[in-house]
Formats: C-alpha cells, sequence, structure tokens
C-alpha cells in the first residue's frame, strides 16, 4: 500500500513538473531568436542576474554591448518563468514608455515606505494623482524655490572652501547628499520655516539603509514573495527605518498645517494694510493640502506618500547627477574652464545668488549637465509591466513580459549618438538638433510615466553647480572607474574629489 501511494506521489510530482515545463517551453518559444544567456530549467537566469550590485552593473554594461551588436537591439533574461526584456534602441523604447504605464510587482517593494506614490502607484491610482500633481514642479513653482537653491549651494560652497588644501575627500557622503536632502526637505515640506533640524543624521542614515534594504530584496528573488520576507530579520529592519523616516514627514505635516492657519491669517492682515511682500515659498506639501481643500479624494495617506516620494525622487538623483558633474570638471580642464568662462561672462567676478535670468543664459553649464546624465544616467534603467501584447519594430511583446528600459546602454549606444559615443563632448547638445526631447536620452525615462521633477533638477543643479565653479576649481580621476547599480548608479571607489580656491578670489 505504501509503495503504491509512493508511486502516486511521485506520478502527480513529475506531472506538475512536465506541466510547469511545457508551459515554459512555450513562453520561451516567443522569445526564440532574441539574444539570452544559456537558460537553465526553471530558474532560467536567476543565478546570472541576481548577485550584488556590482555584478548588477556588470551584467547591465554586458546586455547593453550585446543589444548594440545585436539586430533585434533587445536581450531577454528569465526570472524563473517570467520574461525581462531588455530593449534601448529610441523607437521600440518610444513605443513601450507610451504603451505600458503599469509597473512590473518590484516596485511594490518600496510601498511599505512610499505608499502609493507616483513611483510606487498601481496605473488605476497613478492615472488619478498624476492629473493633479503633474503641474507642482512647472516653472513658476521651481521659480519659488530659487532662494533655497542659492543657500544651500552658499552652504556648499562655504564647506568646500574648508577643503581646500586637503587630501582627496567623498564628497556625496560629506556633503552633496546633504545639499540635496535640506534643499527637497525644504521645498517639498517648507520645513525651513518649521525647523533647520529636519535631515538629522539617524533621518540620513535610515534613509539610505532603506535603499539598500529595497535592492538587497530586488536581487533576492527567494525573498521576493511578501510572505516569505515579512519571516526575515531584514522585514524588521526595513521597518524600523520607515519609522524614522515616516516620523518626520508625519511631525512635518502636522505643524506644516498648523502654520498654514497662521500664516493665512497673517496673510488677510497684510492685505487689509495692503503691506504684502514679494512671492512666498510654496513647499510641494502646500500645494497638496491646497490641492485637498477643493479636492477632498486626495487622502492626507495619498499626501504623505507623495511628499516621501519626492524626497526619495528628488534627493538620490540630482545627488548623483551633482557628484558626476563635478567630477568630470575635475578631470576635463577644458570643459570646466568653459564653465567658468560663461560663469564669468553672466556674473563677473561677483558671487551673488543666482537668478531665474542667470538660469537661462547657462547654456554650456546645461549642456554639461545633459552629457554627465547622458554617459552617468543616476537610475541607469527602469521597468514597466506588458499588460497586454504589443508589437515593437520586430518583434511582438507577450503580456505578462517585464521590460526594461535600458538608460545606461541607449546613452553609449553609437548607432544613436555618433561614432565618438564613448567621448564626453558637451558641444553635441549645442548643435542643431539636440536630442534632449527624444527616447535616445533616457536620464529622465520616457513617455507617460517619465520624471516630473525634470524642471526642478535642472535649476537646483544649475545653481549649485554654478556657485561652485565661480569660487572653487575641481580636481579629480575618472579614468577606469568601475560602478555598482544600488538602484542607482554609483561609482565602486567612492566619490573623491578635491579642491582648489579659485586664483582671482585668492587675491
Ligand atoms: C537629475 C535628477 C533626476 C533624474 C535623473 C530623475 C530620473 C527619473 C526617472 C528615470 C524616473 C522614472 C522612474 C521609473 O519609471 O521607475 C523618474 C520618475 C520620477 N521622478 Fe525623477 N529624476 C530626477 C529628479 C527628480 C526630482 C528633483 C523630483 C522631484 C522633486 C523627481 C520626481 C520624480 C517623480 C515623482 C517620479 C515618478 C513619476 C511618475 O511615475 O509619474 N525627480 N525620475
Amino acid at each position: 500500500m505504501q509503495i503504491l501511494w509512493q508511486y502516486i506521489v511521485g506520478v502527480l510530482t513529475l506531472c506538475v513538473v512536465l506541466l510547469f515545463w511545457i508551459r515554459e517551453q512555450r513562453a520561451r518559444r516567443r522569445f526564440a531568436g532574441l539574444s539570452s544567456y544559456p537558460l537553465l530549467p526553471f530558474i532560467g537566469n536567476i543565478h546570472q542576474i541576481f548577485g550584488d550590485s556590482k555584478a548588477l552593473f556588470r551584467h547591465m554594461a554586458h546586455v547593453s554591448e550585446v543589444c548594440e551588436n545585436n539586430e533585434s537591439g533587445m536581450f531577454v533574461t528569465w526570472i524563473g518563468h517570467c520574461p525581462l526584456l531588455i530593449v534601448q534602441d529610441p523607437e521600440d523604447v518610444r513605443t513601450i514608455t507610451n504603451a505600458f504605464v503599469e509597473k512590473p510587482y518590484i516596485y511594490s517593494f518600496g510601498k511599505i515606505w512610499l505608499g502609493d506614490g507616483l513611483v510606487t502607484a498601481p496605473v488605476s491610482t497613478w492615472k488619478q494623482n498624476i492629473r493633479k500633481l503633474a503641474g507642482t514642479f512647472s516653472s513658476s513653482v521651481v521659480d519659488g524655490y530659487l532662494g533655497v537653491f542659492n543657500a544651500q549651494a552658499k552652504k556648499l560652497v562655504d564647506n568646500l572652501l574648508m577643503e581646500v588644501g586637503q587630501e582627496p575627500f567623498d564628497i556625496m557622503q560629506k556633503y552633496l547628499a546633504y545639499t540635496t536632502l535640506e534643499a527637497i526637505c525644504q521645498t517639498a515640506l517648507g520645513v525651513s520655516k518649521i525647523s533647520e533640524n529636519i535631515v538629522t543624521t539617524e533621518y540620513y542614515v535610515a534613509f539610505n539603509r532603506c535603499l539598500e534594504l529595497l535592492v538587497n530584496r530586488g536581487m533576492n528573488a527567494f525573498v521576493h514573495p511578501d510572505f516569505i520576507y515579512k519571516l526575515t530579520p531584514k522585514y524588521q529592519e526595513i521597518k524600523k527605518c520607515v519609522r524614522v523616516l515616516h516620523n518626520v514627514s508625519d511631525t512635518v505635516m502636522r505643524k506644516r498645517k498648523h502654520e498654514r492657519e497662521k500664516l493665512r491669517k497673517e496673510e488677510m492682515k497684510e492685505k487689509k494694510t495692503g503691506d504684502t511682500e514679494g512671492p512666498k515659498l510654496k513647499a510641494f506639501l502646500d500645494i497638496l493640502l491646497d490641492l485637498r481643500e477643493i479636492d477632498p479624494s486626495l487622502t492626507e495617506q495619498q499626501i504623505k506618500s507623495e511628499v516621501d516620494t519626492i524626497i526619495v525622487g528628488g534627493q538620490e538623483t540630482v545627488a548623483s547627477t551633482m557628484f558626476y558633474t563635478l567630477l568630470v570638471l575635475g578631470c576635463k580642464t577644458r570643459v570646466q574652464e568653459k564653465v567658468y568662462a560663461e560663469m564669468k561672462s553672466i556674473f563677473g567676478d561677483s558671487t551673488r545668488p543666482v537668478t531665474k535670468e542667470d538660469l537661462s543664459e547657462m547654456k554650456y553649464l546645461e549642456a554639461v549637465i545633459n552629457e554627465t546624465l547622458r554617459m552617468y544616467p543616476p537610475l541607469p534603467g527602469v521597468l514597466r509591466y506588458a499588460d497586454r501584447d504589443l508589437q515593437i519594430k520586430s518583434f511582438t511583446i507577450p503580456k505578462g513580459t517585464i521590460c526594461a528600459i535600458n538608460g545606461w546602454g541607449a546613452g553609449r549606444s553609437a548607432s544613436v549618438w555618433g561614432k565618438d559615443s564613448a567621448l564626453y563632448r558637451p558641444e553635441r547638445w549645442l548643435e542643431d538638433q539636440p536630442p534632449g526631447n527624444t527616447a535616445s536620452f533616457l536620464a529622465f525615462s520616457y513617455g507617460r510615466r517619465a520624471c516630473i521633477g525634470k524642471k526642478y533638477a535642472m535649476a537646483i543643479l544649475k545653481t549649485v553647480i554654478s556657485q561652485c565653479v565661480r569660487e572653487l576649481e575641481f580636481i579629480s580621476e575618472a579614468d577606469n572607474m568601475q560602478f555598482k547599480v544600488d538602484i542607482g548608479l554609483r561609482p565602486t571607489c567612492g566619490h573623491l574629489i578635491q579642491v582648489r580656491r579659485r586664483e582671482s578670489l585668492q587675491k
């Protein structure tokens, strides 16, 4: 009897395995002809794509080269039975990013922190909220933030002046991360009026650890299911970090509401006496609270998620771009001197704050920032979920595929950028048809779910970098740099830079 049971269980197991195998073969046949790694049954390429963040970068760089050199411009890897299609051809990217708005399940790992904020929201929620939020970083709103950007730039320059004559130092960890985090907090939450000390070390540590834990989970397919992850110590740790982060946004939201009441009363008084000042900074949180007064469907929880999302979306990306730009300036004297010459022509020898008129004159600096973003995209890849079959140039993407839009590969592609694509050449952005708004430039993603903070990013980057270059010279070593991908693109050797005081200022 026992033998019979063993026999039945054995046959059933075999049937299930066979069914899985047939299903898998059928799915894999739809991708036949595309470049791929050799596959293992059932696990596909899990063992190749999930390693540490350095391995992830190597994988990305290798796949970019394969895509560049094969006819289809695509590559497929398999997370078990789930296909991950990597795409970098501009025409295909345009089609995919306009057709697919849904994000794959991996983004849901971030919900513990960001709830249903724009980045992690399912498409139904995203559609409702993007309409309300798309304009929140318009030019006029960003102009109102220039005071904060200038103050942060001055603080950074003062700190960097103290590093003059010292050994190379990690500019990101010591300064840039705080500069951008404080700027984002002040503009997103209006905290400059509440407390200068919102960006405490505890907050900063929790912030970075949270990102790290999310990456760790993404790279380990075994803890993807929620019920398994919740049993691990990492889940307890991420909950602890998130508590610190939410505590800040909760406290600030409460205080901000109080402040608003007070400010309103003051404004009424000012109106009565006609004693009004110029335009005041309107924090992102204020804009959302104003919206909530006319549209109660925007809940408190949603507002909090959006604020947390903006802080995450804006901090690391801007800091990283700032770092790579200063790094490149430090090892390309010609480029640094051209930026300096542009600043001289706008500001003379003055160290006065930057105005919005100055920003529009910084054409060469803008080209430098764009070229940096092309070659060092802070988010080198983003994902979309195929919620239906879709025909692209030479292939039909089956429903259920995860599409990876490869910003790293697209930015370095010779077929897109020309033979000198590996060369850092800002001048390409000043030629007749700059590629900024095409699907060849993917630093801010593309299509219907692209970045909404581009104007904000350009304004803070230009303000801070221009103030730095006016007073300081940067020296760095970027040859043979190695990278890793921790959600963002990071150098493995740290963020080392040296500074010298400008000679004209030494006299
Ligand atoms: C140089 C700086 C920046 C870069 C390179 C950048 C890049 C990106 C990318 C690639 C995405 C798409 C993410 C995805 O699909 O998974 C994105 C989305 C987003 N970014 Fe940025 N970003 C930058 C600055 C900012 C800033 C300053 C803010 C806000 C203050 C911001 C807010 C957002 C938001 C809210 C989204 C989600 C948009 C949506 O899903 O509708 N970003 N960004």
